[in-house]
């Protein structure tokens, strides 16, 4: 996992509970890493597991919240660190449309080590959306959050529903 993703959550981190928490869940987690992330680095993405059961411990709260949460934020972050994504889009639907064939594969080229999801969309009835997420790290409230997170910056849209599949998670999207 790119190490972008590690320095934006211990970032989120910091400016949610304080830099010596951050310190305390790296001391916590020992990491192969050490804990010390760049962001064109790459590392085991069950670092970051790691990292957020460790916050989980912390704070109480349950890791697949604390994950929502992170994807929410991260969204927030990638609509200031890339601005030129959000040109010429005009809503949520059209955004989350394009992650698989537009905006990770602009992040491939960004970061051609990346390990991306797979997502398959299917148009259910007017402005509703299934978006099949498939990933074999399986960060299913990850990608919810980042969801949530889009469906925010947009103003509009709600996540409807979640079915566990075997290989992934679909979401129902309406607008
Ligand atoms: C609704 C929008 C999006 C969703 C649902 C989504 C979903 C995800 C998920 C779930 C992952 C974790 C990897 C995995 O599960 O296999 C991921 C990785 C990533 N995504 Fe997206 N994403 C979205 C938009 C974006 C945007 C706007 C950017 C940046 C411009 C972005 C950049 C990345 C990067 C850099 C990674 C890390 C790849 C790695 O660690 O190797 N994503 N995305």
């Amino acid at each position: 996992m790119k190490g972008i993703v590690f320095t934006e959550f211990l970032e989120m981190v910091e400016e949610f509970h304080g830099d010596e928490l951050a310190d305390r869940i790296i001391d916590a987690s020992d990491l192969e890493s050490g804990g010390s992330y760049t962001s064109v680095g790459t590392y085991d993405a069950d670092e970051l597991v790691t990292l957020v059961l460790k916050l989980s411990e912390e704070t109480g709260t349950q890791v697949p919240e604390l994950l929502k949460t992170f994807g929410e934020h991260l969204f927030g972050r990638f609509v200031e660190m890339f601005p030129r994504f959000f040109d010429d889009v005009k809503d949520a639907m059209q955004f989350i449309m394009s992650v698989e064939d537009h905006i990770h594969l602009e992040v491939r080229k960004l970061y051609p080590d990346a390990e991306l999801p797979r997502f398959e969309y299917e148009e259910t009835g007017p402005g509703t959306i299934q978006m099949t997420y498939r990933s074999p790290r399986r960060f299913d409230d990850f990608a919810e959050g980042l969801i949530q997170g889009c469906l925010k910056h947009f103003g509009h849209g709600v996540i409807e529903g979640r079915e566990v599949l075997k290989d992934g998670t679909r979401f129902l999207i309406a607008a």
